[in-house]
């Protein structure tokens, strides 16, 4: 794709001249925005850029170590890995509100953002520029989004620095769309999953578990959330849908295992088809997908004796259970 390659040229030239022979700091999520921006820096101007991955204990399963393992060793990019998953799950200890979740997870994650910034003026002697995946969407959108009277939900995501950081920004991806930066991604060389990967919220898992996020909730969730995306591409109906997870009530009820009773968790699956998310369909699951994806979760996540499939649209559902 020329018109892709030429554009990642000439961000790469550009960038060379705007950096010189300083540092770049940029938070990656392994999503494709965060990955398709990190490897053009990285292309750009090698390891004085410094991909930074917080781990706050609420991402899906294994995934840090996936991201390590793509954007380090396939990508080469110098990531470093932030290992805070007691830190964050500590802080939400007890939390059972949804907008409480999102403050204390993205404080946090900005508290050790800084941390790493300060890591790097001390072993490279200046970082002055961050770079941000942002979508030409987010730049006209707010980041918060409201109803008439109140809002809805803050939308914390990896962005949202404070100002007393004073770094220059760098937005490779601010005149694109998520299907253009896709494209771009392709054009890359990066991987098909990494191009295709559906959008995960920046407090993860934390607003998927309703309630409190008790460290074995989120395991349970893990699972049964690897289990559906795993059928959901072996189905090969992933790319049709826009965002795919599960979630975990706070709702026991009882089961039959063998000739034994179970009184386990209830985990909802939810599927949306959308273009911009503003509003979205619950995704027409064929009957036989439902059926293998439920008596996956339900043999194998020790946990979930019952699974249900969100069949609500947007509005008045939102995508998020929280
Ligand atoms: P809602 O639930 O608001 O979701 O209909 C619309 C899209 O936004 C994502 N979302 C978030 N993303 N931080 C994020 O980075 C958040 O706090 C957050 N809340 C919702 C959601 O996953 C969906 O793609």
């Amino acid at each position: 794709d020329w018109k892709m390659k030429d554009y990642a040229n000439e961000f790469i030239e550009s960038v060379r001249k705007q950096v010189g022979d300083g540092h770049v700091i940029g938070a990656v999520s392994g999503g494709v925005d965060s990955t398709v921006a990190a490897v053009l820096m990285n292309r750009a101007i090698g390891d004085r850029f410094h991909a930074v991955l917080v781990d706050n204990g609420c991402l899906r399963l294994n995934e840090s170590t996936k991201v390590l393992k793509r954007l380090r060793e396939d990508c080469g990019i110098n990531l470093n890995c932030v290992n805070a998953e007691d830190l964050f799950l500590g802080k939400l200890a007890g939390v059972t509100e949804p907008e409480t979740k999102r403050k204390i997870i993205g404080g946090t994650f900005i508290d050790i953002f800084q941390e790493e910034a300060n890591k790097i003026i001390a072993s490279s002697g200046a970082c002055d520029f961050l770079l941000q995946g942002t979508l030409y969407p987010d730049v006209i959108e707010s980041i918060s989004y409201k109803g008439p009277s109140a809002t809805i939900k803050t939308h914390h995501n990896v962005g949202g620095l404070p100002a007393s950081m004073k770094l220059k920004l760098i937005e490779p991806l601010r005149e694109l769309f998520k299907d253009e930066v896709r494209e771009l991604g392709v054009a890359l060389g990066i991987d098909e999953a990494s191009v295709w990967r559906h959008p995960f919220p920046g407090p993860g898992l934390a607003i998927r578990i309703l309630g409190e996020v008790a460290p074995d909730r989120v395991k349970i969730l893990q699972e049964a959330d690897d289990i559906l995306i795993q059928e959901l591409w072996k189905a090969n109906v992933y790319r049709d849908i826009a965002q795919a997870f599960a979630v975990l009530l706070p709702v026991k009820s009882v089961g039959v295992m063998g000739d034994g009773r179970t009184y386990e968790n209830v985990c909802s699956i939810r599927c949306v088809t959308t273009t911009d998310f503003m509003t979205a369909e619950f995704y027409r699951m064929p009957y036989e997908l439902m059926e293998s994806i439920s008596n996956r979760i339900i043999n194998e996540v020790r946990g979930i004796n019952r699974v249900c499939y969100d069949i609500s649209s947007k509005p008045p559902a939102t995508v998020e259970w929280e």
